[in-house]
């Protein structure tokens, strides 16, 4: 006879989880005013999960962990992102509460402006507490990723991100990109004051010059917010600064400063390169890479995206990534990259195997 124990619940230690709330998104068949678009394609948007499926796609283990309804639509979600290979089975189902939908139009090239319609508020994912998510499921990975547009959903949500960023023993690397959107937050909430404190909390801060509580250039940012050992400081089509926090032989501390330019990119559609950029610095994190190279690779990663014209691409191959990576600083300042160039390598490879 055989006796059985009670089941482990212990989910298995990813290398990555990434929390937050995704929605459906609907892409307009035409340009022009929402009012006058007759249908829309369906796809998916989520910053977090953006970055979940990015570095599953790049080789990590990578767990998305969220709230949907228990709609279609919530369906569509855990399939297609499980479908890049990131674990969808601590995502909770909510019976009451429908998965957020979205609508765009076109963008418009030159300025990039485009009218977007939200239905999201109510929506499962804004349920999300310290209660109903599954916290060793979240704590069960080497680098947790979170985004300042959690906090913005509802106040279980901010007391969620709250106890993520708080220092407690074991935690994981915490990962932090500021994504401050000033639509989703009310004037009286303070939304920038907010997104300061929770970054105070993390290891590794993303945040754009643009959003960087008007302080100026990163190194006013830096002093500003000088608690994570990782701030990483992108100035979009310019470069990136990080500032890292060493500790010397001697226990002395000092900060090493990385600043590395970006590349020249043949901009097809510029959203979602700021979760790609994540995702590939996080990728080199993992790799253990220096500061610099984490740089490049996030704005490799980045550049993937920026030459197609949806928000999540296919990273480059990692030997192609690394090569590029390792450029002296002049060759990098020369590279350009265009639409198909994360295949270029392969189909050079190719012709050489079938000539
Ligand atoms: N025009 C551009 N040319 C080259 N790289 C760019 C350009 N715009 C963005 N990037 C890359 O994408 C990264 C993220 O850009 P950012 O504007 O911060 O994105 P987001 O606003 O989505 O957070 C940058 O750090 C850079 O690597
Ligand atoms: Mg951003």
């Amino acid at each position: 006879m055989t006796v059985e124990g009670p089941r482990s619940t212990t989910p298995d230690v990813v290398d990555v989880v990434a929390l937050g709330e995704s929605m459906v998104t609907f892409l307009p068949s035409v340009p022009g005013r929402l009012a006058d678009v007759p249908s829309f394609d369906r796809a998916i948007g989520g910053a977090e999960s953006n970055v979940a499926c990015v570095l599953a796609a790049a080789g990590h283990t990578a767990r998305w962990v969220s709230r949907v309804g228990a709609d279609g639509f919530g369906d569509h979600l855990v399939e297609a992102i499980g479908a890049y290979g990131v674990d969808v089975s601590a995502v909770r189902r909510d019976p009451d509460r429908p998965t957020g939908v979205y609508f765009r139009t076109a963008g418009d090239r030159a300025t990039d402006a485009h009218e977007v319609a939200y239905y999201r508020a109510g929506s499962a994912a804004s349920a999300m507490s310290v209660r109903n998510t599954d916290l060793d499921a979240i704590r069960s990975a080497r680098v947790l990723h979170l985004s300042g547009i959690t906090p913005a959903l509802s106040a279980d949500c901010l007391d969620l991100m709250r106890e993520l960023t708080a220092h407690r023993p074991g935690r994981p690397l915490v990962s932090f990109d500021v994504n401050h959107r000033p639509g989703l937050w009310r004037e009286e909430d303070d939304g920038a004051r907010v997104l300061l404190d929770l970054a105070r909390g993390a290891d590794i801060v993303f945040v754009g010059e643009d959003e960087a509580w008007g302080l100026g250039g990163p190194e006013a940012v830096r002093a500003a917010l000088p608690e994570p050992e990782l701030l990483v400081v992108k100035q979009g089509a310019a470069g990136a600064t990080a500032f890292q926090r060493t500790v010397g032989a001697d226990g002395a501390e000092a900060t090493h400063v990385a600043s590395v330019p970006a590349l020249t990119v043949d901009v097809v559609a510029a959203v979602g390169a700021g979760d790609a950029f994540a995702a590939g610095f996080l990728s080199a994190t993992l790799r253990g890479l220096p500061v610099r190279e984490r740089l490049r690779h996030g704005h490799l990663t980045a550049a993937a995206t920026l030459t197609v014209p949806g928000d999540l691409a296919a990273p480059p191959a990692r030997d192609h990534a690394d090569r590029l990576a390792a450029l002296d600083d002049d060759a990098w300042g020369t590279l350009r990259l265009g639409p198909g160039w994360t295949q270029a390598e392969e189909r050079a490879e190719e012709e050489v195997r079938t000539p």
